[in-house]
């Protein structure tokens, strides 16, 4: 007697080839799906959680026709082992319809002969960058328990209203769902549904609407979190949701720079002229505080140090404002999807007093890292007349930053 039972395995369809039409603006030139979300395209971080799961046969990401610039895209997404000649293996692409519905077919279509009837097909929008392994778990979890497909929902939990002309009227808002992505029905099941559709002209916006006369599906519960990006601000929150779930983007640095005292009549801190008797014997103009700080940052960024950024050896930063580095490296800062969460810098000197000077460095600092004056922290110490700082031949500085 054969023993062996197959297992229904569990395929997905990311549809990806809408037109984004309400997220469209001037400032953003590519379409939603690859607008940038972080340090890597919205197309990504909707495929990565589910190109990741080991449950997963093959990712159909289903693309508009004239997509050019998935091929770059899914390079980046290939699993570490996977080479390029073997991308088809697990990521597979088709290409979509006019409509969403249309695009999710053309996604099944695509895998006909490669998926069995009895299969699953996971659906999952591109549009919804924040989905997570443990609601991918919970999906898995309802089927395994014997659902006959599963839906990722919220409850309602506001008031809710419709209008309807001059009336309002209030719906009891007991069982109402928000239904997200992604969905699982069974292939065969969910392809003749959508076929149904098509053939008899219905427009359905999920999965479960199309599967509705014949199949009651479980509603898993989703994250509030697990957003859809529809309009250029939700992708403002996308990003914080990704932040939140990835506390590794909390990144910390620190950075040391000291100078020689020289001629002059002055030192530059902080962006801040203190009048002092001697300058400092420097290439740039020697500012250690700000050194010190973009070197912090660049730490924080695993970006090496400014001697790689700015180094002595470039003509053009003979006698340079050392703000023009730190707005550069505010800059990388911010293209890493990071801001400054607090810097505290000390300044250690015999002299000039620093204390009156707090102040307006801070606000400088602040201004060329685009944040709050009140999240910069100058301290200054002298060093009880030990060694060169104590000697007076010179001065330094230390910092420490934290970014998320
Ligand atoms: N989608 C698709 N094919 C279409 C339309 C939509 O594959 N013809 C996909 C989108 O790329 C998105 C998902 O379906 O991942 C949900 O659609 P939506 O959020 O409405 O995205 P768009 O249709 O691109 O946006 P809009 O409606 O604002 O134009
Ligand atoms: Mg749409």
């Amino acid at each position: 007697m054969n023993n062996l039972r197959v297992e229904p395995r569990i395929w997905a369809v990311i549809p990806a080839a809408g037109r984004g039409e309400r997220f469209a603006s001037d400032a953003v030139a590519v379409p939603k799906q690859y607008a940038p979300l972080l340090n890597a395209t919205l197309l990504e971080w909707s495929v990565r959680p589910i190109l990741a799961e080991a449950r997963i046969e093959a990712v159909v990401v289903v693309l508009a026709p004239a997509d050019c610039r998935w091929p770059s895209v899914a390079l980046k997404l290939v699993p570490s082992g996977l080479t390029k000649g073997e991308l088809p293996l697990k990521l597979m692409c088709a290409v979509g319809g006019s409509s969403r519905q249309q695009s999710v077919l053309n996604g099944l279509e695509y895998l006909v002969g490669r998926a069995a009837a009895q299969d699953w097909v996971m659906v999952h929008d591109a549009a919804r960058p924040c989905v997570t392994g443990y609601e991918l778990h919970a999906m898995f979890d309802a089927l395994d328990a014997g659902a006959p497909g599963a839906v990722l929902g919220c409850p309602i939990v506001d008031t809710v209203k419709r209008q309807q002309g001059s009336t309002l009227a209030t719906v009891d808002r007991q069982g109402l769902w928000r239904t997200l992505t992604p969905q699982i029905f069974r292939f065969e099941e969910l392809r003749q549904s959508l076929i149904d559709a098509a053939r008899r002209g219905v427009t359905v916006t999920d999965e479960a609407q199309a599967m509705e006369r014949t199949v009651t599906p479980v509603m898993v519960l989703g994250s509030i979190f697990n957003i859809k990006v529809t309009r250029p601000e939700d992708l403002t929150l996308a990003a914080e949701v990704l932040k939140m779930h990835d506390k590794a983007t909390m990144r910390v640095g620190q950075g040391m720079d000291a100078h020689a005292f020289g001629t002059g009549d002055h030192v530059m801190l902080g962006g801040v002229r203190v009048a002092n008797p001697r300058g400092v014997v420097a290439h740039s103009d020697g500012d250690v505080v700000i050194h010190a700080l973009c070197d912090a940052l660049l730490g924080a960024l695993g970006q090496g140090d400014i001697g790689q950024h700015f180094p002595d050896s470039d003509p053009r930063h003979q006698g340079a404002d050392s703000r023009v580095f730190l707005r550069e490296v505010a800059a990388r800062m911010r293209l890493a999807g990071l801001s400054l969460v607090n810097a505290d810098v000390t300044v250690l000197a015999e002299a000039p007093r620093i204390a009156p000077h707090r102040a307006s460095m801070a606000a400088t600092l602040a201004a060329d890292l685009g944040t709050d004056a009140a999240r910069i922290n100058i301290k200054a110490t002298t060093t009880e007349r030990l060694g060169f700082i104590g000697r007076g031949e010179g001065l330094a500085a230390q910092a420490c930053v934290l970014l998320a």
